[in-house]
């Protein structure tokens, strides 16, 4: 098998007497593509953002790319190269196109005459043009402010800003919910990319005709716990939705090697 990028180690969170996820043990490899599946309020967002230090988890330990990890936030995981689309966007209102995708990364240049830095508008703005063309995301003006936009359009941004960087894990939580046949047809576009240049992804989401199509493996969450670990080949849509409903059981869940 090949190299591991990420690993999880009884990971759980408690919001209270809520126990929204409970003693996951996961493995990710190198390159490898993997879906989350599972009923409304199964505990996938919250697996990902303990791993992604949105907030602090109850227990368990996080290993990224052979190191335990503990990100105060998301931008400190982007800064180890985890690049992730939130289910509810973090996109800042105020800002616009330009602005958002460069956020904690923006470009500078030197003036020569001064010992300053600047921050470089004129590069931002043409990588911004090149990564929607590579969503093929249509937005009329790019200095539109985030607020401005319908869901589709932020969605997309949200994606290419992923899309734009290279990164050592890319986590798309939900990322097509909100979006018509072309735009999901473009990020499914960006997911076999990515999955050509070799970049590992973690893909939560409910459409399983999207599942079957991109991943390699997936793993089922019901009630805060993992309890199915299926490589696509072994499994169908119809398997995935018993473990989902729980009329199959995680019995032979044995963790994910
Ligand atoms: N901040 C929070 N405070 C209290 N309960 C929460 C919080 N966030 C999520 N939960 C609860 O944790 C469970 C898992 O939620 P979530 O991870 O969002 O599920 P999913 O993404 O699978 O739909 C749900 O019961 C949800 O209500
Ligand atoms: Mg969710």
């Amino acid at each position: 098998m090949s190299e591991i990028i990420l690993e999880t180690k009884g990971l759980t969170k408690h919001y209270g007497g809520v126990h929204a996820l409970n003693d996951a043990n996961f493995v990710l490899h190198k390159g490898e593509h993997v879906a989350i599946m599972g009923d409304n309020g199964a505990g996938k967002s919250t697996f990902v953002r303990q791993i992604t230090g949105v907030e602090q988890r109850t227990s368990g330990t996080v290993i990224f790319d052979g190191q335990e990890v503990h990100f105060s936030g998301p931008l400190d995981a982007r800064e180890a190269g985890i690049e992730t689309v939130f289910q509810t966007l973090a996109l800042a209102d105020a800002l616009d196109v330009p602005d958002n995708l460069f956020l904690g990364r923006e470009k500078t240049k030197f003036d020569w005459l001064g010992p300053f830095r600047f921050l470089d508008y004129k590069a931002m703005r043409n990588d911004t043009l090149a990564a929607l063309e590579k969503t093929g995301v249509k937005i009329p003006n790019i200095r539109n402010t985030i607020q401005n936009m319908s869901g589709g359009q932020r969605q997309c941004v949200a994606i290419a800003r992923t899309a734009s960087f290279h990164s050592k894990l890319t986590i798309m939580d939900e990322p097509t919910a909100a979006l018509g046949v072309q735009e999901t047809a473009q990020v499914e576009n960006i997911i076999r990319t990515l999955k050509e240049q070799g970049e590992p992804l973690i893909l939560i989401s409910h459409n399983m005709r999207q599942v079957m199509d991109l991943v390699d493996r997936i793993i089922v969450f019901r009630r805060g716990r993992i309890v199915a670990n299926l490589k696509k080949e072994d499994t169908d849509g119809q398997d995935i939705v018993a473990y989902i409903t729980g009329a199959k059981t995680g019995a032979e869940y044995e963790g994910a090697a």
